[in-house]
């Protein structure tokens, strides 16, 4: 009827940082179909693609409500043909018969198994592929394999670290590495970052930013750090990284870009006595430890806030900010700055606050970053 009072518009977000996204996930059922289709285009390096199933499946987990029909996605970004061709099966037949293939074939099932391995990427598990290997005795047991490094501790390690790091566990590091840093420096300050800021009750790894408020004693601190937990006999794998900052640079427009800070990936042995409800397997149990996967990064004072934003994620939400920032904004974000391209100035932030505030966006809190 005229004059009827307009029906309620809720608009979804094409980008991820103008939507909450908490660790409740009601449409699992799709998004888990997407990332499986998006795995496959990164495998085959179609990079829209894998995209557009990633952008997808991260609109969907924004969603407080299960997609019941296609209907319900009428008004929702970010969805096309293919995308919602897997919907309607998933919807009609309760599976989607392109996914059932594709977990079913023989090369998406070696390179996933392959790329479950520290220090083994997309590039290397199809290397292998070719060259006809299928099993991790078919790699280790090939005489002209050469593994790096962090390749031979990823074999090493391989069942601890690819079972879950729980709160607890991740609990449990936070005070060795507040105890590790506190005995050198008194002033430094460890926040937790990653997957654990944002609420998830597990992980793959435990990220730390460590800041300290003396100048240029975040470029040295970190040796200094190792060799503490070296000393304490729980190092068993250290990749280090030497800070390469340089603060006249502007943000980097490859999102994929590593920062420059000072960091370092490391394997730490966790003893199971420490931690309540840490030993949950029946090797560990014998053995009283196991090894986790721990990421330190050590941003200067001033570049903190951007240095945890950066860091908190998830990707998808890191991916969304920066391109919201380039296309919407005129500003360049990465890990270290935000640049006003009209301005042609650098914007300081010392929260995270400050820099949704810098772009016009609405504060999202980390636990609404699970994009
Ligand atoms: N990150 C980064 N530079 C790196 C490694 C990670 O900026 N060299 C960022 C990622 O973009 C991500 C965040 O740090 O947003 C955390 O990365 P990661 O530990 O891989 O993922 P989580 O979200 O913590 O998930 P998980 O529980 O699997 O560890
Ligand atoms: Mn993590
Ligand atoms: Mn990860
Ligand atoms: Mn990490």
């Amino acid at each position: 009827p005229e004059g009827s009072t307009p029906t309620p518009v809720t608009t979804v977000s094409q980008y991820a940082c103008q939507r909450r996204t908490t660790i409740e996930n009601s449409n699992k059922i799709f998004t888990d179909a997407f990332e499986v289709l998006a795995d496959s285009y990164e495998f085959s390096e179609i990079e829209g693609s894998c995209l557009a199933f990633r952008r997808a499946a991260s609109v969907l987990k924004s969603l407080p409500c299960v997609v019941r029909c296609l209907g319900d996605t009428e008004d929702l970004p970010c969805l096309g043909d293919h995308t919602k061709a897997v919907m309607e099966e998933i919807l009609q037949y309760g599976r989607s018969f392109e996914v059932e293939k594709i977990l079913s074939d023989e090369r998406f099932q070696t390179l996933k198994l392959f790329t479950s391995v520290f220090g083994v990427g997309p590039k290397t598990a199809e290397k292998w592929y070719r060259r006809g290997l299928r099993s991790f005795s078919d790699i280790l047991t090939e005489p002209d394999i050469h593994l790096n490094r962090m390749q031979q501790t990823g074999f090493l390690h391989y069942e601890d670290i690819s079972r879950a790091v729980s709160k607890a566990e991740a609990r449990a590091l936070g005070n060795i590495i507040d105890e590790a840093v506190h005995a050198i420096t008194l002033d430094a300050m460890i926040a937790l970052t990653g997957g654990f800021r944002r609420g998830k009750e597990f992980g793959h790894d435990v990220d730390f930013i460590v800041t300290t408020p003396e100048l240029d004693r975040e470029r040295t601190l970190l040796p200094d750090i190792i060799d503490r937990l070296e000393q304490q006999g729980i190092l068993l794998y250290c990749d280090y990284q030497a800070s390469t900052f340089d603060i006249t640079k502007l943000p980097s427009h490859r999102f994929e870009a590593m920062d420059h800070f000072a960091k370092c990936f490391l394997i730490l042995r966790l003893e199971g006595s420490k931690v309540e409800g840490g030993l949950n397997c029946a090797e560990e149990d014998r053995r009283g430890w196991r090894a986790v996967r721990v990421d330190l990064v050590l941003p200067p004072m001033d570049r903190y806030a951007f240095a945890l934003l950066g860091w908190t994620g998830s990707r998808q939400f890191e991916r969304d900010l920066r391109r919201f920032a380039r296309s919407e904004r005129r500003m360049l974000l990465d890990n270290h700055a935000l640049y006003d391209k009209t301005k042609n100035e650098f914007l300081a932030a010392t929260t995270e606050k400050d820099i949704f505030a810098h772009l016009g966006l609405e504060y999202i809190e980390p636990w609404q970053r699970n994009a």
